[in-house]
């Protein structure tokens, strides 16, 4: 799979998926590492994943990125969640502040835990455009490292300011949603029109629409299903789509 800066491009999302069922935690994961999967988003908005992915990742962690959140209102509450990675995961990645909650209260105490090597980055998340302002405040004062955005042919609102903003602070982008949680799945194109763009699968033509923006660094899909896992690590090898192919994958999605 091809590597960005934060390692191989399609990573596995953990909402909504195997929950605190760490079976089928150990059945994704696996299926997603023998794919080159490498990086794994979760939250303690999560349910039970993190724990279940913690689970899933025993004995296979080496070269895996973790990139969970902090979701929180206050500092306090924030370090407990944290302490809790710590037992699941070893120690955590990319550290996020989920949906920009208390971020500078969090800030305060996560960047000591990464100037002392413990966190490799701290990142920054939301899911709703009506926070893109408020997101790019954040991105400007220097302080987060990683930032993570929806993005696929239903959801461009990032194009306008934070993708760009994105490129000139040299801030690697970690795409959520990139299937809108699913509901551009729901119907798929005729086969032959998947077959002109050289994907199996109408989910890969969106993996790679998005992996095709180059100030795009790793996309998080989520999958309850192992086979899933493995046919979406697929879509991140080039060739990578041009200008005529994402626009023929955003008619597609129309
Ligand atoms: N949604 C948010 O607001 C949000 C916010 C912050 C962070 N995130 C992070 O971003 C990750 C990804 O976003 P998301 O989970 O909301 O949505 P998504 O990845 O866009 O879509 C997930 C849905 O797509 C289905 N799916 C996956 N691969 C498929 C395939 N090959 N064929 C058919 N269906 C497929 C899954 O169903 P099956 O299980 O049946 O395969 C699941 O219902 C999250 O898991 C989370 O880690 C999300």
């Amino acid at each position: 799979m091809e590597e960005r800066r934060l390692g191989p491009v399609v990573g596995l999302g953990t909402w909504q998926t195997f929950g605190g069922d760490a079976a089928a935690a150990g059945a994704v994961v696996g299926s997603a590492l023998e794919a080159g999967v490498r990086v794994f988003d979760s939250s303690p908005m999560y349910g039970g994943a993190e724990a279940s992915l913690g689970a899933a990742l025993r004995g296979r962690r080496d070269g895996t990125t973790v990139a969970t959140k902090i979701w929180a209102q206050s500092a306090p509450e924030g370090r407990a969640q944290y302490k809790r990675q710590v037992e699941w995961f070893g120690r955590v990645e990319i550290e996020q502040v989920h949906n920009l909650a208390a971020w500078r209260e969090q800030l305060d105490w996560l960047e000591p835990e990464r100037a002392a090597g413990r966190i490799d980055r701290l990142g920054v998340t939301h899911y709703a455009p009506s926070a893109f302002g408020e997101l790019g405040d954040a991105l400007r004062t220097g302080r987060f490292d990683v930032v993570q955005l929806p993005y696929n042919p239903h959801e461009r609102d990032a194009e306008r300011e934070l993708l760009p903003l994105a490129a000139e602070l040299g801030i690697p982008v970690i795409v959520m949603r990139p299937f809108g949680e699913g509901s551009l799945l729901r119907r798929s194109p005729p086969a032959e029109a998947l077959r002109e763009l050289g994907v199996e699968t109408w989910a890969q033509a969106l993996l790679k629409w998005v992996l095709s923006d180059p100030r795009v660094d790793v996309a998080i899909p989520a999958t309850s299903k192992p086979e899933r896992a493995r046919s979406n690590a697929a879509a991140g090898v080039p060739p990578w789509f041009g200008a005529e192919e994402r626009m023929r994958v955003e008619e597609l999605a129309a």
